[in-house]
Protein backbone atom coordinates (compact mmCIF):
# COMPACT_ATOMS: atom_id res chain seq x y z
CA UNK A 1 0.00 0.00 0.00
CA UNK A 2 1.88 3.46 -1.07
CA UNK A 3 1.15 6.41 0.52
CA UNK A 4 -0.66 7.72 -2.33
CA UNK A 5 -3.78 5.72 -2.26
CA UNK A 6 -3.85 5.92 1.61
CA UNK A 7 -4.34 9.39 0.89
CA UNK A 8 -6.52 8.95 -2.17
CA UNK A 9 -8.73 6.71 0.38
CA UNK A 10 -8.47 9.42 3.09
CA UNK A 11 -9.88 12.18 0.03
CA UNK A 12 -12.48 10.11 -0.57
CA UNK A 13 -13.72 9.67 3.55
CA UNK A 14 -13.73 13.09 3.31
CA UNK A 15 -16.10 13.39 1.57
CA UNK A 16 -18.48 11.71 3.75
CA UNK A 17 -17.93 14.17 6.43
CA UNK A 18 -20.05 15.02 8.51
CA UNK A 19 -19.23 18.81 9.17
CA UNK A 20 -22.39 21.46 9.19
CA UNK A 21 -21.37 23.92 11.70
CA UNK A 22 -17.08 23.92 10.51
CA UNK A 23 -17.05 23.44 6.95
CA UNK A 24 -14.25 21.83 7.88
CA UNK A 25 -13.86 18.60 6.47
CA UNK A 26 -11.39 15.67 7.62
CA UNK A 27 -10.76 12.40 6.31
CA UNK A 28 -8.10 9.44 7.55
CA UNK A 29 -7.74 5.98 6.10
CA UNK A 30 -5.59 3.62 8.58
CA UNK A 31 -3.39 0.90 7.51
CA UNK A 32 -3.69 -2.51 9.85
CA UNK A 33 -0.15 -4.51 10.12
CA UNK A 34 -2.55 -7.15 7.82
CA UNK A 35 -3.03 -4.82 4.78
CA UNK A 36 -6.65 -3.93 6.11
CA UNK A 37 -7.31 -0.47 5.86
CA UNK A 38 -10.20 1.59 7.58
CA UNK A 39 -11.13 4.86 6.60
CA UNK A 40 -13.40 7.41 8.81
CA UNK A 41 -14.51 11.25 8.13
CA UNK A 42 -15.66 13.84 11.27
CA UNK A 43 -18.78 13.98 12.51
CA UNK A 44 -19.64 16.95 14.64
CA UNK A 45 -22.70 18.06 16.53
CA UNK A 46 -24.75 20.33 17.85
CA UNK A 47 -23.37 20.28 21.10
CA UNK A 48 -20.12 20.54 19.84
CA UNK A 49 -18.38 18.36 22.39
CA UNK A 50 -19.43 15.19 21.48
CA UNK A 51 -18.00 15.96 17.91
CA UNK A 52 -15.57 12.88 16.76
CA UNK A 53 -12.57 13.92 14.38
CA UNK A 54 -11.83 11.57 11.47
CA UNK A 55 -8.94 9.29 13.15
CA UNK A 56 -10.74 8.70 15.61
CA UNK A 57 -13.50 7.46 13.58
CA UNK A 58 -11.24 5.42 11.81
CA UNK A 59 -9.61 3.87 14.33
CA UNK A 60 -12.46 3.15 16.47
CA UNK A 61 -14.23 1.54 13.54
CA UNK A 62 -10.99 -0.78 13.38
CA UNK A 63 -10.92 -1.33 17.34
CA UNK A 64 -14.24 -2.64 17.66
CA UNK A 65 -13.40 -5.24 14.81
CA UNK A 66 -11.21 -6.75 16.57
CA UNK A 67 -7.67 -4.99 15.04
CA UNK A 68 -4.93 -4.28 17.10
CA UNK A 69 -1.89 -3.85 15.13
CA UNK A 70 -1.68 -0.57 12.99
CA UNK A 71 1.31 0.46 10.62
CA UNK A 72 0.50 4.26 9.37
CA UNK A 73 -2.99 6.68 8.97
CA UNK A 74 -3.34 9.44 6.11
CA UNK A 75 -5.03 12.47 7.24
CA UNK A 76 -6.37 15.22 4.52
CA UNK A 77 -8.81 17.64 5.70
CA UNK A 78 -9.77 21.52 4.94
CA UNK A 79 -12.63 23.44 4.70
CA UNK A 80 -15.37 22.57 2.03
CA UNK A 81 -13.18 19.95 1.07
CA UNK A 82 -10.15 22.36 0.00
CA UNK A 83 -6.74 20.16 0.99
CA UNK A 84 -4.59 23.45 -0.10
CA UNK A 85 -2.92 22.91 3.63
CA UNK A 86 -1.74 20.14 5.13
CA UNK A 87 -4.10 18.86 8.31
CA UNK A 88 -2.52 17.77 11.40
CA UNK A 89 -3.96 15.05 14.10
CA UNK A 90 -5.45 17.20 16.93
CA UNK A 91 -4.23 16.54 20.48
CA UNK A 92 -6.97 14.39 20.98
CA UNK A 93 -6.33 11.77 18.04
CA UNK A 94 -2.82 12.06 19.17
CA UNK A 95 -3.51 10.63 22.39
CA UNK A 96 -5.78 8.12 21.33
CA UNK A 97 -3.48 6.90 18.56
CA UNK A 98 -1.01 6.35 20.96
CA UNK A 99 -3.02 4.21 23.13
CA UNK A 100 -2.66 1.27 20.47
CA UNK A 101 0.65 2.24 18.39
CA UNK A 102 3.97 2.95 19.02
CA UNK A 103 6.13 5.47 17.69
CA UNK A 104 7.11 4.95 14.95
CA UNK A 105 4.02 4.40 13.87
CA UNK A 106 3.72 6.74 10.67
CA UNK A 107 1.62 9.50 10.38
CA UNK A 108 0.81 10.63 6.69
CA UNK A 109 -0.65 14.00 5.62
CA UNK A 110 -1.19 15.02 2.09
CA UNK A 111 -2.58 17.80 0.08
CA UNK A 112 -4.37 19.07 -3.01
CA UNK A 113 -1.28 19.80 -5.18
CA UNK A 114 -0.34 15.61 -4.02
CA UNK A 115 2.54 16.96 -1.97
CA UNK A 116 2.89 14.47 0.86
CA UNK A 117 4.65 14.65 4.01
CA UNK A 118 5.18 11.92 6.59
CA UNK A 119 5.68 11.23 10.48
CA UNK A 120 5.73 9.58 13.06
CA UNK A 121 3.99 9.26 16.45
CA UNK A 122 7.10 9.91 18.80
CA UNK A 123 7.87 13.18 16.69
CA UNK A 124 4.01 14.37 16.84
CA UNK A 125 3.35 13.07 20.58
CA UNK A 126 6.90 13.62 22.40
CA UNK A 127 7.08 12.55 25.78
CA UNK A 128 3.04 11.40 25.89
CA UNK A 129 1.60 10.11 28.93
CA UNK A 130 0.74 6.28 28.43
CA UNK A 131 -0.07 3.15 30.21
CA UNK A 132 3.38 2.81 31.53
CA UNK A 133 2.30 5.85 33.94
CA UNK A 134 0.05 4.05 35.83
CA UNK A 135 2.00 0.88 36.68
N1 LIG B 1 -11.01 17.57 13.03
C1 LIG B 1 -10.69 16.29 12.69
O1 LIG B 1 -11.53 15.52 12.21
N2 LIG B 1 -9.41 15.87 12.92
C2 LIG B 1 -8.43 16.65 13.44
O2 LIG B 1 -7.35 16.16 13.74
C3 LIG B 1 -8.67 18.07 13.64
C4 LIG B 1 -10.09 18.50 13.63
C5 LIG B 1 -12.39 18.03 12.79
C6 LIG B 1 -13.20 18.22 14.04
C7 LIG B 1 -14.22 19.23 13.60
O3 LIG B 1 -15.32 18.56 13.01
C8 LIG B 1 -13.52 20.04 12.51
O4 LIG B 1 -12.39 19.28 12.14
C9 LIG B 1 -13.09 21.41 12.96
O5 LIG B 1 -12.36 21.35 14.14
Amino acid sequence: MTSEKLIEMAKAAASNAYAPYSDFCVGAALLCKNGKIYTGCNIENSSFSPTNCAERTAFFKAISEGERDFEAIAIVGGKNLDFSDFCYPCGVCRQVISEFCNGEFRIILGKADGEIIESTLSELLPHGFSSENLR
